[in-house]
């Protein structure tokens, strides 16, 4: 479909992910790939530049990443960021100086030999460094292109050929002109047209997956997250009413989910729709149960029975679809000349294991989040489904800590809708990344009236961040906290102490199980 690629090198960076969603931003398509990636594989994708990530590692550590030498000869233009200059460098028989102290923060460039990397940047611009290491003399045939007080090869090119090395990142918004040098590399160094647009992908994944699939019936498990939608909507698109949807109620939900998805969804397709009712099973396997672990453990088993057991309604289903994306298939191992597996932050408990029978259907594992998004708007799906905050597969069980029963989550739900809607009235919920109500086990004495009263405390949690990996807790107005605050202990019985959680992640997780 692309006849245009860049790679990117993964040399172990945190920011690998980042730079290919930079490079997508710009229209075009990006892949991640492992370090040693054989020049085979690279001339097979053809790729119209590569990109070599970062790493935590020293070019002088045995067994640091590598890339194959002759990667730098074969005329494809390289952009190597901070490990990625260092290692380019290495490789030329430039110096790197191995370095005990850490560069971080921002830091003053003056970029001078105007060239096409840096066409158009102004002489002095605000990077972001983050290297222990740094190239203190080039390999012959390059000059240094910009330098900082600390650095003097804060960025260098090759005399004749299209290689090129940037000693801070560009793909971190730290950086503010970074996008504009990442639009460089591609467009006047790669000479890329910009092929990547939302839409293109989504004609092309809509006939590939009607030539797939034929006449067969395809499942798609429905969670009320813009995944599943998106993959639902991609897949009605597809094949229409060889769709089957099931939705499993596992008493977990939101206050109203169950009917909201239900509407959205009659709305959106007329697609086959199973909703099962699973709140009694799952109230019942969870009843006693405090231990967290133990919770996510039984609630995944029954989330697979339930599947299974409607699963086996629907005859003649060949496929299941799943809303895997991009940053899953790449964190698994399981791209093809991807990086290595890393671990998993969580498990997602709508995992369905393999012995169902059915062959996969993953029409966004090439996607990242904001893409799907993208897509989503794209193929009609509203706005507010769209941008819905994400919501773990396990549900109010984990913010309802100790035992999970129907009166607790209850008084859960209650906070929980309360707090939702004054963050929308307040036009705060797209500038936070996740917003929810934790009830805690903890009674606390308090005073209604005349009267004492001894009941629980509830826990306002709402962060923000790019990529749940790390965030920060959302600095919201006193007003708005003083205004929910009030709203819940007045309006939910039950509730007479409310707290707002300021820890960050880490080292606190954004769950509180
Ligand atoms: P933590 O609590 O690990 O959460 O900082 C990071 C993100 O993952 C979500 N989360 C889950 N999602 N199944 C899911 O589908 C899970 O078991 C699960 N646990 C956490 C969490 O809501 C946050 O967005």
């Amino acid at each position: 479909m692309n006849d245009e690629r860049i790679l990117v090198l993964d040399f172990g960076s945190q920011y690998a992910q980042l730079i290919a969603r930079r490079v997508r931003e710009h229209n075009v398509y990006c892949e991640i790939v492992r370090a040693d990636i054989s020049i085979e594989a690279i001339r097979r994708r053809n790729p119209k530049g590569i990109i070599f990530s970062g790493s935590p590692s020293s070019v002088y550590e045995t067994g640091s990443p590598r890339c194959h030498r002759e990667l730098l000869d074969l005329d494809i233009p390289i952009l190597g960021i901070c490990y990625g200059m260092q290692l380019t460098c290495h490789l030329l028989g430039g110096q790197v100086q191995n370095s005990a102290h850490r560069e971080f923060g921002r830091a003053s460039c003056e970029v001078f030999g105007k060239n096409g990397l840096t066409d158009g940047l102004p002489d002095e611009m605000e990077v972001w460094m983050s290297h222990g290491d740094k190239v203190v003399e080039l390999p012959p045939g390059f000059q240094a292109i910009a330098k900082t007080s600390t650095c003097p090869y804060a960025a260098m090119k090759h005399e004749s050929k299209p290689v090129y090395g940037l000693q801070f990142h560009p793909e971190v918004t730290h950086t503010p002109l970074g996008s504009a040098l990442l639009h460089n590399f591609l467009y006047k160094i790669c000479h890329c047209e910009g092929t990547w647009h939302i839409g293109d992908f989504a004609a092309h994944a809509i006939d590939s997956m009607r030539e797939r699939i034929g006449t067969d019936r395809v499942i798609c498990g429905l969670s009320g997250g813009v995944d599943s939608a998106v993959t639902a909507a991609l897949l009605y698109r597809a094949i229409g009413s060889q769709l089957s949807c099931i939705l499993v109620d596992n008493g977990l939900l939101r206050k109203d989910e169950q009917r909201a998805v239900i509407g959205e969804f009659t709305n959106h397709f007329k697609a086959d729709l199973h909703v099962v009712q699973g709140e009694s099973r799952f109230l019942t396997s969870l009843a006693g149960i405090t231990d967290p672990q133990e919770k996510r453990r039984r609630i995944g088993h029954d989330f697979i029975e339930c599947f299974k057991d409607e699963a086996r309604k629907i005859k003649d289903a060949k496929y299941l679809a799943q809303g895997t994306l991009y940053p899953d298939v790449i964190e698994s191992g399981a791209a093809p000349d991807g990086p290595a597996a890393t671990i998993k932050l969580h498990h997602n408990v709508g995992g369905l294991p393999k012995e169902l029978g059915f062959e996969l259907v993953e029409p966004l594992r090439d996607l990242f989040k904001d893409e799907v998004r993208k897509l989503g708007i794209e193929l009609g799906l509203p706005e507010h489904l769209v941008w819905r905050h994400p919501f773990p597969g396990p549900g109010l069980a984990v913010r309802c800590l100790g035992e999970v029963t129907r009166p607790r989550l209850d008084i859960l739900r209650d906070a929980d809708e309360i707090l939702l809607e004054e963050i929308r009235n307040a036009g705060l919920y797209r500038q936070t990344s996740q917003v929810f109500a934790v009830l805690l086990p903890v009674q606390s004495v308090g005073v209604m009236g005349d009267a004492r009263t001894y009941d629980s405390a509830v826990v306002i949690r709402s962060v923000n961040t790019d990529d749940f990996m790390t965030a920060d807790w959302s600095r919201l107005p006193y007003d708005l906290l003083g205004r929910i605050s009030t709203r819940i202990i007045n309006e939910v019985r039950g509730v007479n102490r409310v707290c707002y959680d300021i820890s960050s992640k880490p080292p606190a997780t954004i769950e509180w199980e």
